[in-house]
């Protein structure tokens, strides 16, 4: 599903993040990014949903090389690209509905379609009720939950989630766990980052360790 070959990546001005990482993680696995501060786990999400380019290396993502893609292309790369951030990352003016909406109207699905979806994806993470309310209105816990919703909304190959429990408390990260594991049982591919120990005690998989930008560590669990 996602393939790095010899990736590496530098900022402008700045030491490698990222030095010749190769790994592959495979359809349908669920896959922990973790390693220090400053490791490199951040660029290597980035770089798998084209936020960043490789400075050298190839990335291919369903078996296609979406290293050198171009802007207009990326659009349709991400289509099948969900992506949780640890601050949430919501348009604060705009509804719980309107959030999750979003990705759909991107892709210019029917209204109808598009209710009924939303809808089906809210009730999925308990929020069904909280269609009309805005982000500010809610809590911590229910503001990543939304952003959950919109992540898979869109039927994700891929859902990247950049330490998405960082900012929760330990009762509300369970149940951002068990929405991953749902949508991982459903197909979806997960790479999250985290340095959250005692969650990968909990939730056992496999985990790619990363330190000073090399990848130090895959074990399995
Ligand atoms: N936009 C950027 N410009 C320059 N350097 C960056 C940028 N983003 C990250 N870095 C540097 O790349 C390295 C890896 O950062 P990052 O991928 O954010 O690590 P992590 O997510 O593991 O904390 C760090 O040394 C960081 O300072
Ligand atoms: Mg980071």
């Amino acid at each position: 599903m996602i393939q790095l070959f010899n990736v590496t990546k530098s900022y402008e001005r700045e030491q490698c993040a990222l030095t010749d990482i190769t790994l592959q993680i495979d359809k349908g696995e669920f896959v922990y990014l973790t390693g220090p501060s400053g490791a490199g786990k951040s660029t290597l999400l980035k770089l798998i949903c084209c936020a960043e380019r490789p400075s050298r290396g190839q990335i291919l993502m369903d078996g296609r090389n979406i290293t050198q893609l171009g802007d207009r292309a990326i659009p349709y790369l991400r289509r099948n690209l969900g992506i949780v951030f640890q601050d949430f990352k919501l348009l604060t003016r705009r509804t719980v509905f309107e959030n999750v909406s979003f990705p759909l109207e991107v892709q210019g699905r029917r209204r109808m379609e598009v209710s009924k979806k939303v809808y089906q994806v809210l009730k999925q993470v308990g929020l069904e009720h909280r269609l009309s309310h805005y982000p500010l209105q809610l809590s911590g816990g229910e503001q990543q939950r939304v952003a959950v919703a919109r992540a898979l909304v869109v039927d994700p190959l891929v859902l990247l989630a950049d330490e998405p429990t960082g900012n929760l408390d330990p009762d509300v990260t369970l149940d951002i766990m068990e929405l991953f594991k749902g949508a991982n049982a459903r197909g979806t591919t997960i790479v999250m980052a985290t340095h959250d120990r005692g969650l990968i005690w909990q939730y056992p998989r496999r985990v790619l360790t990363l330190e000073a930008g090399r990848l130090s560590g895959d074990q399995q669990p």
